[in-house]
């Protein structure tokens, strides 16, 4: 099986002046065409999809996202809106069942891939609040022999240098991480927000952040040639090696 991910794509509204905004349409687009010469089985995305959270920024992002021949999950990020994302995306990405949280799985790869929304309206900040925590530990215990990927925008811990206490409350992210250690079967956890890329092992598992495809706020990235390309991520799954995980930078 093999993962795309995509994160922090920041999309301005078609009408946008916004040089930024013909810039990030582009380097999506690129990043859609590579992805389906890939072949991946799904594609994910970790977060802010849009950068105000408007109608008109989920509208081109649809059209942008609409080539993509695999099926395409996401979760929110704090620069997101959830309800103008069911209402603009509800017929082309994978939506909960539920209002509410934009918590959901997918059961239907040999991964089974659990997303959990770690955004609140108006909150810049990570969430992991009890609520969310108890969703989490009874969704992981229903399929405890299936490994998993867990998606989450807000990672629940610092990087140095410019990602420190990015969640609302430390404890809250101990409980979240006292969840994930309960349930081995969490193999990766994708995250967005802090737009470079990082893996460490937290809980118990192997947390990985990735370059924002963004690249005007882009970081951890100073190499000249790769600072100001189009770069997503494939996670690619076997029996015999796990999780293998590349970037892949666009060249023209
Ligand atoms: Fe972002």
């Amino acid at each position: 099986m093999m993962i795309a991910q995509i994160s922090d794509t920041h999309i301005l509204a078609r009408s946008s002046d916004r040089a930024e905004g013909r810039r990030r349409a582009d380097d999506l687009r690129r990043c859609v065409a590579d992805i389906n010469l890939q072949k991946p089985d799904a594609v994910v995305h970790t977060g802010d999809i849009v950068q105000h959270g408007q109608p008109e920024e989920y509208e081109h992002i649809a059209e942008l996202l609409a080539p993509l021949e695999a099926p395409i999950y996401v979760v929110p990020g704090n620069r997101d809106n959830r309800d103008a994302l069911r209402a603009s995306l509800g017929s082309q990405v994978h939506m909960p069942e539920t209002a509410g949280f934009f918590h959901y799985t997918v059961e239907t790869h040999c991964l089974r891939l659990v997303a959990l929304d770690s955004t609140a309206p108006g909150e810049r900040k990570g969430v992991y609040c009890e609520e969310r925590q108890a969703w989490l530990h009874q969704t992981l215990a229903l399929a405890p022999d299936q490994p998993t990927i867990l998606l989450i925008h807000h990672p629940p811990f610092d990087i140095d240098d410019h990602y420190i206490g990015g969640y609302r409350r430390p404890q809250d992210a101990e409980g979240l991480a006292a969840v994930i250690r309960r349930h081995s079967q969490v193999e990766r956890m994708l995250c967005g927000h802090v737009h470079c890329p990082t893996q460490r092992s937290w809980a118990g598992t192997t947390a990985t952040t990735m370059a924002s495809v963004a690249v005007d706020v882009r970081k951890g990235i100073d190499e000249t040639r790769a600072k100001s390309r189009p770069i997503y991520q494939l996670h690619e799954v076997s029996d015999e090696a796990g999780i293998v995980s590349r970037a892949r930078l666009l060249v023209d």
